[in-house]
């Protein structure tokens, strides 16, 4: 008798073990189907993002991850953003651009596209143009998109000595101060560095640009010269450097050349209109055309390696 008890309460035992167990295998799957469907995997998935691209979203920053939850499936969002020089501000833009690109070829090149909607290529030049602004001082960036304030006239503008130049030049004190550091230490280097060109007023640039223009055409004379107003010369901060018996051409054959771009930053100078680059700055190579940044932004804008431009879009604006 006692032992059929017994036997009763131990199979009884073993029954409510069972049925526990049992329901903490029910808990734990619902708690992982559950967990499942919620996560950012299977909704990431259910957008479309295949493996590889989710793989690459859990590992983005958040604002990238989000933009991907929030969305439809965009197969731009991962190569855009993986873009260096990639700006949230002009999301919209690139992914036009990238639209655009594709009506005439099937190749993207993303850092092409980021590079050239950050310096606003995407628009023709002097269309949406604004006014620089001018608080930025030595740093100020005068392109075919960005402008002087009208008909600028700007102050601190000196004579540079015959000694440094070819004519009547005039270059911004600070900038001047600067060249002739540099000229000094080239002349160590057996190297003599002459001012072609500095500062022209809003009427020297107007008739340089219209000379073009009719000599040849408009858009010879855009390759080449800046319209008044959008002009760095007009500055007084842009200066076009050359050396005994060459022409402006000639210049990038010369070792005086090779010393200023091995140089010229180390004195607050940059090549403004580099090779290869000039449907980013929208000016044919100009060997001798120097702007004055100051040492510090003219040295980080050469470790850069991007022009003027793409610097100023993605570190200043
Ligand atoms: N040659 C340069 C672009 C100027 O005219 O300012
Ligand atoms: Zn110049």
């Amino acid at each position: 008798m006692v032992y059929t008890k017994k036997r009763k309460i131990k199979k009884e035992a073993i029954i409510t073990i069972i049925a526990i167990i049992i329901v903490i295998i029910l808990i734990i799957t619902s708690i992982c189907i559950y967990k499942h469907f919620t996560s950012t995997e299977y909704k990431l998935g259910k957008i479309g993002y295949n493996e590889k691209e989710i793989t690459t979203l859990l590992k983005a920053d958040d604002k990238v991850l989000t933009k991907a939850l929030e969305n439809k499936y965009d197969k731009y969002l991962i190569p855009l953003t993986k873009e260096k020089y990639f700006l949230w501000k002009n999301y919209d833009k690139y992914v036009k651009e990238i639209k655009k690109t594709l009506e005439k070829s099937n190749k993207i090149d993303y850092t092409d596209i980021v590079a050239k909607v950050n310096v606003k290529r995407n628009y023709d030049y002097y269309t949406h143009t604004e006014k620089t602004d001018m608080d930025k001082e030595n740093a100020i960036l005068v392109n075919k998109y960005y402008s002087l304030p009208e008909k600028y006239a700007p102050k601190n503008i000196v004579d540079v000595s015959n000694w440094h130049a070819y004519g009547n030049i005039k270059l911004n004190n600070e900038a001047y101060e600067a060249f002739k550091t540099m000229f000094n230490a080239a002349k160590k280097d057996g190297i003599t560095l002459i001012i072609n060109s500095g500062y022209r007023t809003y009427e020297a640039q107007k008739q340089t640009y219209d000379d073009y223009k009719n000599w040849y055409d408009e858009e010879y004379a855009d390759g080449i010269a800046a319209r008044p107003d959008f002009s760095e010369h007009q500055t007084g901060l842009a200066l076009d450097i050359i050396t005994y018996g060459t022409s402006g051409k000639e210049f990038e054959n010369t070792d005086a050349y090779k010393w200023l771009q091995k140089n010229a930053h180390k004195y607050g100078f940059i090549l403004r209109y580099p090779k290869g680059k000039e449907d980013i700055t929208g000016y044919s190579y100009e060997s001798w055309h120097y702007r004055y940044l100051g040492k510090d932004l003219a040295q980080k804008v050469k470790n850069s390696g991007l022009t003027y431009d793409e610097y100023y879009a993605y570190y200043l604006d």
